[in-house]
C-alpha cells in the first residue's frame, strides 16, 4: 500500500509540474499573439491561467493529504518545446497547435492517474476526473480554433 502511495504521490507531482509549465507557456502566449485574429486565443487563454493555476493548487493539496510534499522550484524541468514563441508573433496556428499538444499530454497522463487510481483511491481518481473535463473542454475548444483555420487553407 506504501509503495502505491508513493508511486500516486509521483504521478501527481507529475501532474502538478505540467500545470505549472502550462500556466507558464499560456501566459506568453495570451500576450505575445499579434493581430485581429490573435484576440479570441489570447483572451481564451487568458481564462484558462486561471483554471490550470486552480488545477495545479488541486493537484499540491491532494500530494499533501496523501503525506507528500510539494516540489520546490529546483526540481522543475520543462518539457514544452512546441508552446515556445513562434518566429513570427501573428503565426497563430503556431499556438493553437502548442496549446491542443499540451492539452492532449495532460488528458493523456491524467487518464493514466485515473486508470491507476481504480479500486485505490476514489478520492483522487473523482478529482482527477473533474480535471481532465477541464482539459477535454479546453482541447475541444482549440480544435474548433484549428478547424477554422484549415477550412480556410490556414493550417
Ligand atoms: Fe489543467
Ligand atoms: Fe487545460
Amino acid at each position: 500500500m506504501a509503495a502505491e502511495r508513493e508511486q500516486l504521490i509521483e504521478l501527481l507531482q507529475q501532474a502538478y509540474w505540467m500545470e505549472i509549465e502550462t500556466v507558464m507557456s499560456y501566459i506568453s502566449n495570451s500576450i505575445n499573439p499579434d493581430g485581429v485574429r490573435a484576440q479570441e486565443i489570447r483572451e481564451s487563454l487568458q481564462e484558462d491561467i486561471q483554471e490550470e493555476l486552480g488545477h495545479a493548487t488541486q493537484f499540491g493539496e491532494r500530494i499533501k493529504e496523501l503525506y507528500g510534499v510539494v516540489p520546490g522550484s529546483l526540481e522543475f524541468s520543462a518539457s514544452q518545446s512546441y508552446l515556445q514563441p513562434p518566429e513570427h508573433q501573428t503565426d497563430i496556428v503556431h499556438v493553437i497547435k502548442g496549446v491542443i499538444e499540451a492539452e492532449t499530454g495532460a488528458i493523456d497522463h491524467y487518464n493514466r492517474i485515473v486508470e491507476f487510481c481504480d479500486d485505490k483511491d476514489l478520492v483522487t481518481q473523482d478529482m482527477v476526473i473533474a480535471i481532465l473535463r477541464d482539459e477535454e473542454g479546453h482541447r475541444r475548444l482549440f480544435e474548433g480554433f484549428l478547424r477554422e483555420y484549415k477550412a480556410e487553407g490556414l493550417a
